[in-house]
């Protein structure tokens, strides 16, 4: 029997670690092994490495070395900027502002920070999957302190206006003389955007190392110098006091190195993977009728597109890709596993057909034309056949969409 073609067109969920960032880890696993807080030289030449990897992190994002704790993934960094400010923060008001959008983790967070009583706005977005400025403005209260807007969904890809957030926040700061601090979960968009905290305007800051070729289990928080935080692991004096933990030296510098790989290539890396999706879909919408684009075609990720197919559930359509070799998501990955719709694509308007029937297909550096070709080999064929048999497709003659 031919062996099955194997396409990952997942790079959202994960992407695989770039050899080059394996070569620089691999000594920190075996004869540079030091604890980077050991006084003597294996020590030394630890820290050493972190110290590099904290320049090159601070680097990508526009900040000062000094400004980046390292901590073990993008949810972890969310609890920290959230949690952390918002106890730190506690006496000045107990008002956060965020989207509908949010990944789970920092929907988890202010789920949790609700039943302690905090109260919290999830801003809508709307067809485009953007939030808008003016709704940020409404929202502020004189007991706000905290705005958490991602810079890029998980899902849709979309792009949020966080330079305008920004400066909306620090108008307010300025005008109210009140402590009011702004984060931005920038996992999606680090490596794939270009990111200055300056511009940005906001205070922290989050990254995630396994989304841009490097080993899952590393991430950052970017904390402006200044804000408080309340520490959310306790024990030794790592991290400046701001998370305790022996510091995770082989993945520390795996991220540093794909920092730099990020940084130096990004342009290239983009263009690429914005021509791969543009071929998909543009074969796609040749191919398939009935379906929906979701999230702004222009103000997105370049390697993200999510689609709605309707008449089918995205699990079934994930499943039947999965037995041809071709890996895609439904909602964020975080998620699947369950089967309510995702609420991203909920939160567009879309009514649960729409949701259920959506799929994230995203693209990476080393994706070439012909996983694109196969990709759109197999797609038309297994969407054929599951609406062949699905009961939704009662409908189909009744209600024909247009393909946008
Ligand atoms: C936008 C966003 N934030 C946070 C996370 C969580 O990152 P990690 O997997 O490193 O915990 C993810 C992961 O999918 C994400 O997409």
């Amino acid at each position: 029997m031919p062996k099955t073609r194997r396409v990952y067109v997942d790079h959202s969920a994960t992407t695989p670690a770039d050899p080059r960032v394996v070569a620089a880890m691999l000594p920190y696993l075996t004869e540079k092994f030091g604890n980077a807080s050991s006084v003597h030289g294996f020590g030394q030449e630890a820290r050493a490495a972190v110290d590099r990897a904290r320049r090159e992190v601070a680097t990508l994002i526009g900040a000062r070395a000094n400004e980046v704790v390292f901590v073990s993934g993008g949810t972890e960094a969310n609890n920290l900027a959230i949690r952390g400010v918002c106890e730190a923060a506690e006496a000045h008001g107990r008002h956060i502002i965020t989207s509908s959008i949010e990944h789970s983790s920092v929907r988890g967070i202010c789920e949790a920070l609700e039943k302690r009583g905090w109260e919290v706005t999830r801003l809508p977005v709307y067809e485009d999957g953007i939030v808008k400025v003016e709704d940020v403005s409404a929202a502020l209260r004189p007991d706000t302190v905290l705005v958490s807007v991602m810079l890029a969904n998980n899902e849709i890809g979309t792009i949020q206006p966080i330079e305008e957030i920004g400066e909306l926040v620090r108008a307010e700061r300025e005008k109210s003389g009140r402590k009011i601090w702004f984060h931005t979960d920038a996992v999606q968009a680090a490596g794939r955007l270009k990111l200055d905290v300056e511009t940005l305007g906001c205070d922290l800051l989050s990254l995630s190392a396994h989304k841009l070729y490097a080993p899952k289990g590393t991430g950052a928080l970017y904390a402006r110098r200044g804000v408080r935080l309340a520490p959310q692991n306790l024990g030794g004096h790592q991290e400046r006091e701001r998370r305790a933990g022996t510091e995770g030296v082989p993945g520390i510098v795996a991220f540093g190195e794909a920092a730099k790989l990020a940084r130096e290539e990004m342009g290239q890396r983009a263009a690429h993977e914005e021509r791969l999706r543009n071929i998909f879909e543009k074969g796609v919408s040749e191919r398939i009728a009935d379906i929906v684009f979701n999230g702004d075609r222009d103000r997105r990720l370049s390697h993200v597109s999510n689609i709605s197919f309707r008449f089918i559930e995205g699990e079934g359509l994930l499943i039947s890709l999965d037995l041809q070799g071709i890996a895609v998501s439904t909602g964020s990955a975080c998620s699947s596993g369950t089967l309510e719709p995702s609420p991203v694509i909920i939160a567009l308007g879309r009514n649960d057909e729409l949701a259920r029937g959506a799929i994230r297909f995203s693209f990476g550096k080393d994706n070439t034309e012909a996983d694109v070709d196969y990709v759109l080999e197999v797609l038309p064929r297994v969407v054929e056949k599951l609406r062949r048999l699905s009961p939704l497709n009662k409908d189909r003659k009744l209600e024909p969409v247009s393909v946008e």
